[in-house]
């Protein structure tokens, strides 16, 4: 047994599935990888040093161990951790993000991209005295009691559709509805009625493959939350500061009510925001009666982290690497897969990819569930062997960071093309 395959064999003693995250447990390798290190492209693992297009699920945009954060971090360090008191830090990165994001004038700062869905739901049953949501087939927006109903993500990987544990009555206040499907939207909408308190979405799913929605589906979400007085919440966990800096409302140019934010703004380390028109988070404890609380609330370590982020992301070169690397793989892995005689079709935006063994489109996850897994598994365990490390699922997102120059995508390019040829000669034929 070597020393690796003992910290496994440890961790399942000790871990349910030997992981704290189901994502990480990465069956279709039989055994999760140990991370050693990271620093800029890289993942520095017990199968070596692999170039990472998981990019911790999108928290990362700069590239890992990037020496503003780690500078940020360390001045934080000196002057103590934590305080659990007003900082000036928090409130200069309260003031960039209501600068660059249109809807949030207030906002919560929180420790987790779950907590933030929490709480924007909470908030939106209490502002509109309502109870039923709507969320949409394979959106996922944290493991909550609310959410985890049809989510995506680690719950699409492991076909888990509602979390056991969740409250029957709890599931009844979930309406699911298919996503980027408008004319399913306007009629859930007129059923529930004016029961609906909100709408929580994904405005370009990254938790079902990637999935980039009609506008007349974004159109529909604006006008019929509207027309019955409900909220419309944008989960941009993954989108908020990495479609740019006004995510994905900036880029649809549509503005919800309430807007969770996490990952990016985070610099890696945990975080999550809840904000919206001041009116609605005035509702807010302790200005108003939604309870929200957290002894690591706005952690001077996340904030410092995150203004150093976005401080370097305001100067768009950031944006421009990973957007172009992005944009250069989407094209290389369709030319590579097609020459290797694969039926693979590539979703993209800015710095975001995601490739799927099928024929046609990607516009819901129906479609994705109907693409080949097995072969994406496959795809993936080999591109490991070449020092590439793919998102673990079709259900995820490869995401690209200021850390993927040209270099790093000619060499993962070429890694690919030897890795698509081998997948070939294992798979022996083409995609379905
Ligand atoms: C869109 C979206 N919402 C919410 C979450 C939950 O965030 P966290 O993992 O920080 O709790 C995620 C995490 O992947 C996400 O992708």
């Amino acid at each position: 047994m070597t020393r690796f395959s003992e910290i496994v064999e440890r961790a399942r003693r000790v871990f349910p599935g030997g992981v704290n995250s189901p994502a990480r447990a990465l069956k279709h390798l039989g055994a999760p990888l140990v991370a050693l290190g990271a620093s800029g492209p890289y993942l520095h693992t017990d199968r070596g040093r692999l170039i990472d297009y998981c990019m911790a699920f999108g928290a990362i945009i700069l590239g890992h161990a990037h020496p503003r954060v780690r500078e940020a971090v360390m001045g934080q360090l000196e002057s103590g951790w934590i305080y659990a008191l007003l900082t000036e830090r928090e409130v200069v990165f309260a003031e960039k993000i209501r600068a660059h994001v249109p809807s949030v004038e207030k906002m919560r700062i929180v420790n987790s991209g779950t907590e933030a869905t929490m709480n924007a739901i909470r908030l939106a049953r209490a502002y509109t005295k309502r109870d039923v949501i709507i969320k949409f087939d394979g959106n996922f927006h944290g493991s909550h009691d609310y959410v985890l109903v049809r989510a995506g993500s680690g719950a699409a990987t492991w076909g888990v559709p509602i979390s056991a544990g969740v409250p029957r009555d709890v599931v009844r206040l979930t309406v699911v509805v298919p996503y980027n499907d408008a004319d399913a939207l306007i009629k859930a909408v007129r059923e529930v009625g004016e029961r609906l308190a909100a709408i929580i979405v994904e405005p370009v799913a990254g938790n079902c493959g990637l999935i980039i929605p009609d506008r007349e589906f974004i159109k529909a979400l604006r006008e019929e939350s509207e027309r019955v007085g409900a909220l419309l919440i944008f989960d941009e966990i993954i989108t908020g500061f990495r479609v740019g800096l006004s995510g994905a409302q900036g880029y649809f140019g549509v503005m919800p009510e309430l807007t969770t934010l996490g990952k990016v703004i985070g610099g890696g380390f945990p975080i999550g925001v809840f904000g919206g028109r001041s009116e609605i988070m005035e509702l807010v404890t302790p200005s108003g009666p939604v309870y929200n609380a957290g002894t690591f609330n706005a952690h001077p370590v996340s904030i410092a982290a995150g203004i150093a982020v976005i401080e370097e992301l305001e100067r768009g070169e950031p944006y421009a690497i990973a957007n172009e690397a992005a944009e250069r793989l989407a094209r290389g892995v369709e030319d590579i897969a097609g020459r290797a005689g694969f039926d693979v079709v590539v979703k993209h935006i800015a710095s975001m990819f995601q490739l799927y063994f099928k024929r046609g489109d990607i516009k819901t996850p129906q479609d994705v569930r109907e693409s080949n897994e097995k072969l994406y598994f496959k795809l993936h365990e080999v591109a490991l062997r070449h020092g590439v490390y793919l998102t673990p699922s079709q259900y995820e997102v490869n995401f690209t960071s200021a850390a993927h120059t040209r270099d790093i995508v000619d060499e993962t390019l070429a890694a690919l093309e030897r890795a698509f040829r081998e997948l070939k000669l294992e798979a022996g034929a083409s995609a379905p």
